[in-house]
């Protein structure tokens, strides 16, 4: 049976509604174990502020973002961040940058990042079902950076479909 991209990405919604009710998620519990206390942390594409809320539990200082929230600290989109070069200790991006135009938002999260801090991205590779693959996005390459720490792509099965995460973490 042919899917289309509608149906497929239909199916993913249900997936990326689990993928919303980890609270925190493990990628945030990842990233906040690199990150020094009091360090000043930015969360791109924050959606409902679960992980910025443990990563300030855990004594990190986070401003927000995202493109449409209520509780974001600033709207913006991750393409065009409204801040100076180098100012954050560690940017921090899940299941958003796939959404984006993901060579700009990559070009914006390391302009952002002080040398020497990190930046945690996850993201959606692709979407498999009845036998169809669904590229959402090609694997970002990290030339630029002076450490690749987690590298990694993971396979996760949701309702009826299986898709691959990418989640990569690297020092400026
Ligand atoms: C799948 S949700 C992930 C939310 C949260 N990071 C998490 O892990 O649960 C994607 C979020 O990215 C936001 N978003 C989509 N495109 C964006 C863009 N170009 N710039 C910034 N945020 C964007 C959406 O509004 C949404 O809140």
């Amino acid at each position: 049976m042919q899917v289309s991209p509608g149906e497929i990405y239909e199916r993913y919604r249900l997936g990326a509604d689990w993928f919303n009710r980890q609270n925190p998620s493990l990628q945030a519990h990842r990233f906040a174990e690199r990150c020094a206390q009091g360090a000043l942390v930015l969360e791109v594409g924050a959606g409902s502020g679960a992980d910025a809320k443990f990563l300030r539990r855990s004594g990190l200082s986070v401003v927000t973002t995202d493109i449409q929230s209520n509780v974001a600290d600033v709207l913006c989109a991750f393409e065009h961040l409204p801040f100076r070069d180098s100012v954050f200790d560690g940017v921090y991006a899940r299941g958003v940058i796939h959404l984006c135009d993901s060579h700009m938002a990559q070009a914006e999260a390391l302009r952002v990042l002080r040398p020497g801090g990190t930046l945690f991205v996850s993201y959606l590779l692709d979407i498999i079902t009845d036998g169809h693959r669904l590229d959402v996005m090609g694997v970002l390459t990290w030339g630029d950076v002076s450490k690749v720490v987690i590298e990694k792509t993971s396979i996760r099965r949701d309702v009826d479909h299986v898709h691959q995460v990418v989640e990569t973490m690297v020092i400026k």
